[in-house]
């Protein structure tokens, strides 16, 4: 049986991606289950994956290295090790970044260091499209040394936890495979992201905050493409780094005038300053994804917004419960 190890395991992609093995693999689910956001949903999560047979489940603070030093006989003998692990959001991380850079950088340079210890075979991290800042009318292309300066802390942290990587293993060791995604919603989203707060605060009859007029655009991606992408990252046999995202931007406000359709509802917008650097996110170059690892998005934006409504009404007595605003938002 061969043995995996999820690191953010509780969180919305490592949630998704478990739930996409088959019982042929003996997984280790790794969380510190932090509070970034409500972590009532973690909760959720985590009960859903208890009922996975072969699933252990071990709660570490990957910053912390005795944490992961006193668990170390459960890492041996894994292959693969999918790192999805880390702090995300840009406004959050002006307002707590030194826990930004502990769980973005020093959890994974500890946790690259260990895989390194352990002779593992597959590395792959997760990275972001945040880290392009504006590419103007250019497409994102994965080409390291044009990348601009990373836009927002949470961007360098993400940036800077691909470099200490890059130090620990060579292109040569073909280990490390990265992706950049781009904005991901779907089933057992954050409730920190954009659509599935607008989800719940359309279907609560809440006001519906957006930071700045709402005409800023994302290349939202569905969470199950993200999830194929993660599989054919571990399939690939060299070391590489590839975009994950969809082809085709959307407003927040066409996105919103989307789910009010679905809703039958109409959406009371506030508008709020964008006091943060949160670029506006052009388009990803698809090619290297594509040629090298036979990848392209295959959900479009009407399908994965029902899936995701759909999954919302059915936890909808759960949901309520959750906190979807920062304290600094009331
Ligand atoms: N969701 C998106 O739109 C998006 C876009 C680009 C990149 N990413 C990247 O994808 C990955 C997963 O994102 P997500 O949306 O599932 O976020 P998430 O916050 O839902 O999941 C991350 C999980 O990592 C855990 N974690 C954080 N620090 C840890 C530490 N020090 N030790 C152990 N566990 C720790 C958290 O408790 C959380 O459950 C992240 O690396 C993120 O930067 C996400």
């Amino acid at each position: 049986m061969e043995k995996i190890i999820v690191t953010g395991s509780c969180g919305f992609i490592g949630f998704n991606f478990i739930n996409s093995l088959d019982e042929t693999y003996e997984i280790i689910g790794i969380d510190s289950l932090n509070n970034a956001y409500d972590s009532r949903l973690k909760d959720l999560r985590l009960e859903h994956l208890k009922n996975i047979s072969n699933f252990k489940f071990l709660k570490i603070d990957l910053s912390e290295k005795n944490e992961i030093e006193n668990h170390l006989n459960s890492f041996n003998g894994a292959k693969t090790i999918v790192h999805l692990g880390a702090r995300a959001g840009v406004r959050q991380s002006y307002l707590e970044p030194d826990k930004y850079i502990r769980d973005n950088t020093t959890a994974t340079v500890n946790l690259a260091l260990t895989a390194k210890n352990l002779s593992i075979e597959n590395l792959v991290l997760a990275s972001t499209s945040s880290i392009y800042g504006d590419t103007g009318n250019n497409l994102a292309t994965e080409n390291q040394d044009e990348l601009n300066e990373p836009p927002s802390i949470y961007a360098a942290t993400k940036a800077f936890g691909e470099t200490l990587v890059r130090n620990v293993f060579s292109e040569e060791d073909e280990i490390l495979k990265i992706g950049r995604f781009f904005t991901v919603y779907g089933p057992y989203g954050r409730p920190d992201m954009s659509i599935l707060r607008f989800i719940h605060w359309i279907a609560t009859n809440q006001e519906v905050i957006i930071y700045g007029n709402g005409e800023q655009r994302r290349s939202f991606t569905y969470v199950m493409d993200i999830v194929d992408g993660l599989n054919k990252l571990r399939h690939y046999n060299k070391s590489g780094t590839f975009n994950f995202g969809s082809n085709t931007t959307w407003s927040l406000i066409e996105i919103i005038n989307k789910i009010e359709n679905y809703l039958g509802k109409k959406a009371n917008l506030v508008f709020r300053d964008r006091a943060y650097n949160d670029v506006d996110v052009v388009l990803p170059n698809l090619d290297n994804s594509k040629q090298k690892l036979d990848w392209q998005p295959f959900t479009d934006i009407d399908e994965g917004l029902e899936k995701t409504i759909e999954w919302y009404k059915s936890n909808e007595s759960y949901l309520q419960k959750i906190k979807f605003k920062y304290d600094y938002e009331k």
